[in-house]
This record gives structure tokens, C-alpha cells and sequence, in this order.
């Protein structure tokens, strides 16, 4: 007679296993650090470059494959890994295609911490960066030396809202051979399609559209070209990159709704940037889809639709403190890093700290929301009274 097993073994090793068949809208969540062999023969036969099968929590679950799978759609790519958040796409394509000796070549208007990244970090390992001007096709061709092994590409500039010439970078970088890896976060897969413009790779923070709820850090960098895609799983893998199963599924929810959320982003955004553009506090307002922004007439020949983010310059009579009383006046939009989820948001900036060749002026840049419109447009113009309040004050 064989000794029963005690309850905690019996609990932990229950023969019960629900049947396989189950279909639902939503794909399942799937937790793992331990993945269970068959046998010694399979664990010993197990091979993480593919997604035939699994061997190890970090290294994919069929949640983990299921997001990849649905975002190399969305990007108009073949294959994709994810990563903690949209700033370790950037140090993934980093640190898989660039060594010792070699050179990246960044946009001087780039989101801060890639720049930053390469200052501290890549130079620590060998790795040069220049900055280019986006905006300038031909200097950044002049730039190129045979140690360049990288160039990216952020459309538009993540506060000053420049949209670059894509397909001449693009030409300027492969005419040495460069790869090219472009930042997709603005466009999400919905307003430009990187992979139809020639890029090698592409990088998106899923935190922002593809979540959508400002409560998920993740990353995604996709490739079409599979031996591009072993080196960046292989430093994937070797770094250790894993995404929490509950966090895929926060994306895997938010997807479907990814067009819709997009166009009522635009849409709002744009409404607001034209009330800005008729106020007389404001010098300018950056927002690539409306005529007279830098940049302009090329996001019209690639894109038709735009992300919800804005910049305000604000005219040269208002100090870095009037505008910062100005935002601390508003109710409705909140002061916060990031863009893409429900609730607006503004943070002011000095032009002079984040690109000295955009002219001296203090802006704020706009992430708006899914409030109603009129209710931003209120909140904007009661915060107003405190940008003239400052001034009288002062
Ligand atoms: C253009 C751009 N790329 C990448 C990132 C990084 O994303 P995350 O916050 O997930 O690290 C951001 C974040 O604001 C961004 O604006």
C-alpha cells in the first residue's frame, strides 16, 4: 500500500488539469519563472531563439509571445522582444548593435534620456555619439564616418515637435551602411509605418498609446530582419529583460482600442493647439500637423494622423516663472512626465536647456487626454489668469 501524500504535497502536485480548448476574447495570463520540461531530452533540446517552445519564464510565456506577436503587427514588423520600458528599447537596440569603437548618431532634439544614455553609459564602454540636426538631411550625411554603426530617428523631436525629412535621413544613413532605428512611440504604428520607409529597427515605448492607461512601463523593439532579430533576443536574453505577465496583459487588454483611442487623441489635441494658436500669450505653438510647426509639409507627405502631444511657446514677455504659475494654475490637466493615457497632462520647459538652436522662450508642452474638450479649453483659460497675476505681481 503506498503512503498517502500530505495536503501540501498533494495541493502542490494536483492531478487535475483543465482541458485544452479553451477560447475566450481576451488571451490568457500566463505566470512563470520555472517553465516544466517533459523530460531530460526536451529540457536538453530546449532552444530560446524560437518561440516553438519555452524554457524559462524571462525568455517568453504564451502571454509574453502573444504581445510580441500583436505589437510586430502593429509596427508592420516581423518580429519583436519586450523589454521593462520604452527607455530600455533604446538601451537594447543600443547595446545589441554598437561595441567598442563604434559611433551612434543621435537627433540633438531626441527624447532626453537617449542622450543621455549614450553620454554616461555607451561612452563608458567604448561607444562615441554625436548629436545631428534632424532637421538637415545633408549634415547628418556629412557626419557619417565608418565607425558610425547607428543612426536614429525620433519623428517628430519629443518636445520641440520638429518632424524630420524620414526617408532622406534614412537615405543619408544606409549610403555608409548604418543601421537605422527609429523611435516609434509618437506614431505607434498608426500614424507612419517605419519598416514601409526602410528602418532596421524599431523601438517603442508601449507605455505610452499601447497602454494607454499611464499605468504600465513597457518596451517593444521590432525588426524584419531575422538575424538582426538573434542579436537583439540574444542580448535580450543575456541582459536579463523580462516583462511581468500581468503588465503584457494590461497591454494585450488596451489593444484593441488602440485605433480609437489614437484618433480621439488627435483629434482633441489638435482643437486644442488651434485655441492656442489664436491666443495672444503665445508665440507659437508646435504641433507637426498644423501649418507653420517646423517640419510641416513632411509629416503631411508621411502621415495623416498625429499623436496628442503639443508644444506652447510662449511670447518672449513671459518669464520661466510666469509660465510655471500659469501650470500650476490649471485643475484639469496634471503636471507629469509622459503622454498617451487618460488624463492631460502639462510640464513647462526653458527652450534654451533642451535645444539652444530652437531661440530663447519658455514652452509647455501638452499630452491631452480623453477629458471632453471644451472642459480643457476651460481649464486652459482660467490657468491664463495666473500667467497675467505673475506678471503684475512681479
Ligand atoms: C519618444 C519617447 N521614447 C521613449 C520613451 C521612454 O518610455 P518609458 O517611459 O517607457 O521609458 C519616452 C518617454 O517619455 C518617449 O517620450
Amino acid at each position: 500500500m503506498t503512503t498517502p501524500r500530505d495536503l501540501s504535497t498533494e495541493l502542490i502536485h494536483h492531478p487535475y488539469q483543465a482541458p485544452a480548448g479553451f477560447a475566450a476574447p481576451q488571451p490568457g495570463v500566463f505566470k512563470a519563472s520555472t517553465v516544466i520540461f517533459q523530460n531530460t531530452a526536451a529540457m536538453r533540446a530546449r532552444d530560446w531563439k524560437s518561440k516553438a517552445g519555452y524554457t524559462y519564464g524571462l525568455h517568453g510565456t504564451p502571454t509574453t509571445f502573444m504581445l510580441e506577436e500583436r505589437i510586430a503587427t502593429l509596427e508592420g514588423g516581423r518580429h519583436t522582444v519586450l523589454v521593462p520600458s520604452g527607455l530600455a528599447s533604446i538601451t537594447l537596440t543600443d547595446v545589441a548593435l554598437l561595441g567598442h569603437g563604434d559611433e551612434v548618431l543621435i537627433p540633438d532634439n531626441a527624447y532626453n534620456p537617449s542622450k543621455e544614455l549614450a553620454r554616461h553609459e555607451l561612452s563608458r564602454w567604448g561607444i562615441a555619439h554625436r548629436l545631428y540636426d534632424p532637421m538637415d538631411a545633408n549634415a547628418l550625411a556629412s557626419m557619417l564616418t565608418p565607425a558610425t554603426k547607428l543612426v536614429w530617428i525620433e519623428a517628430p523631436g519629443s518636445v520641440t515637435m520638429e518632424f524630420p525629412d524620414v526617408p532622406n535621413l534614412i537615405r543619408a544613413a544606409r549610403s555608409t551602411g548604418a543601421r537605422v532605428a527609429f523611435d516609434n512611440t509618437w506614431g505607434a504604428g498608426i500614424a507612419l509605418r517605419p519598416f514601409e520607409l526602410g528602418v532596421d529597427v524599431s523601438a517603442h515605448a508601449l507605455t505610452k498609446y499601447p497602454s494607454g492607461g499611464g499605468d504600465v512601463l513597457m518596451g517593444a523593439v521590432t525588426t524584419c530582419d531575422p538575424e538582426l532579430h538573434l542579436r537583439l533576443n540574444a542580448a535580450h536574453m543575456r541582459m536579463g529583460w523580462g516583462v511581468a505577465a500581468n503588465d503584457a496583459e494590461a497591454v494585450l487588454r488596451a489593444l484593441p482600442s488602440i485605433a480609437l483611442r489614437y484618433a480621439a487623441h488627435d483629434r482633441a489635441a489638435r482643437t486644442i493647439a488651434r485655441w492656442w494658436q489664436r491666443r495672444p500669450e503665445v508665440a507659437q505653438v508646435l504641433h507637426p500637423a498644423l501649418e507653420g510647426s517646423p517640419g510641416h509639409a513632411l509629416w503631411a507627405a508621411l502621415c495623416t494622423q498625429a499623436a496628442g502631444l503639443f508644444s506652447v511657446v510662449f511670447d518672449a514677455r513671459y518669464s520661466l516663472a510666469q509660465v510655471d504659475a500659469f501650470v500650476d494654475a490649471l485643475r484639469l490637466f496634471k503636471i507629469g512626465f509622459s503622454w498617451a493615457g487618460p488624463v492631460s497632462l502639462a510640464v513647462p520647459y526653458d527652450l534654451r536647456m533642451i535645444r539652444p538652436q530652437a531661440g530663447p522662450g519658455v514652452l509647455v508642452r501638452f499630452s491631452i487626454g480623453l477629458e471632453a474638450v471644451d472642459d480643457l479649453i476651460r481649464d486652459a483659460e482660467q490657468a491664463l489668469n495666473a500667467l497675467g497675476a505673475e506678471a503684475r505681481s512681479a
